[in-house]
């Protein structure tokens, strides 16, 4: 029987994947970060040593990007010691769990070019550097000594366990109001919820061979938050002139924002981003599934 430790267990792809693992009846432990600090190396080593967890995924995460540009410390130390704390322990005490590290797309920097898993990082703010950095100690402490671990990268998740830019996009039409979109800014907007599906049955389940994956809903081209904040107006039968195009440094009260777009090469494909994105918004919604 499997016994998962999960960290960031409480957040916006955290909570998908926690429904699927109690409707899989695994035993899960997911502490909220009261309960447990992933800075604190001693709590860590005593809750690996005490529970002996199957599997242990990490999402905790910093993630604002304009405070970690003011303030590094706490991305440093969540995103990178904490993600590199949990390899070292598993491979000093010979713990025999997997190990899913939940990385991201700016790790790449920007780039007119979509990149693949294995692409070399070129990181350009805080953010990616901490995830970039965690990335290598990880592969450092966990490759080679028998313990299996995922790197995962996503961007642009959207899911019902916390607002995205997905739902203040949706809110702000339904407001009536006009949605400024930024059309040099591009992604891969992604279902949290297929996310966690993918995660949960290729990595924990199938154990697929170790490495980095791109957990993304496939997209064949560069899709800007234009494009994005379109199709959802497009999903709300609200006229597509509401959505209005801008300049991502007028938006971001940190200025602008790194593009970068993934591709998998790895796995098979997560379903159209489209679809998947118009089924979220008319589920939550529209009338008919208020
Ligand atoms: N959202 C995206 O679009 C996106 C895209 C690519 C990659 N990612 C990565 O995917 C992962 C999950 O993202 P998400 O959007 O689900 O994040 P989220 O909603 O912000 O949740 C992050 C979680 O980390 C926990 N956490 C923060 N500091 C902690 C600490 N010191 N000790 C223990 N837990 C701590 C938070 O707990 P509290 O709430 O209690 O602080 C929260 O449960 C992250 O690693 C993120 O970098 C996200």
């Amino acid at each position: 029987m499997k016994k998962i430790l999960l960290l960031g267990g409480h957040g916006l792809l955290g909570k998908e994947i926690s429904r699927l693992l109690d409707e899989r009846r695994y035993v899960l432990i997911a502490p909220t970060s009261a309960q447990l600090d992933i800075t604190d190396y001693q709590a860590l080593e005593s809750i690996l040593k005490g529970e002996m967890p199957t599997d242990v995924i990490n999402l905790a995460a910093r993630r604002n990007i304009d405070e970690l540009e003011k303030d590094p410390l706490p991305g440093w130390q969540v995103n990178t010691f904490g993600a590199a704390a949990i390899g070292r322990i598993l491979s000093k005490h010979k713990i025999r769990s997997s190990y899913f590290f939940m990385s991201t797309s700016y790790v790449f920097g920007s780039s007119l070019t979509a990149k693949a898993e294995d692409d070399a990082h070129a990181p350009v703010n805080v953010y990616g550097e901490t995830k970039s950095v965690a990335e290598e100690l990880i592969v450092h402490y966990c490759g080679g000594t028998g313990i299996p671990f995922w790197i995962g990268r996503a961007s642009w998740m959207y899911g019902r366990a916390r607002e995205s830019f997905v739902d203040e996009v949706a809110k702000m039409l339904l407001r009536g109001e006009k949605y400024e979109a930024a059309i040099d800014q591009s992604g891969n907007t992604t279902s949290a919820a297929e996310v966690a599906g993918a995660v949960v049955s290729l990595c924990i389940e199938k154990q697929i061979a170790c490495g980095a994956y791109h957990f993304l809903n496939e997209d064949p081209g560069r899709t800007s938050r234009f494009d994005i904040a379109r199709e959802i107006a497009s999903a709300l039968a609200i006229s597509p002139e509401r959505v209005v195009p801008a300049e991502s440094r007028d938006i971001f009260s940190g200025g602008g924002r790194p593009s970068i777009s993934l591709v998998n090469t790895k796995i098979p494909p997560l379903r159209n981003w489209r679809e998947a994105l118009r089924e979220y918004i008319v589920t939550r919604y529209t009338a008919n599934h208020l």
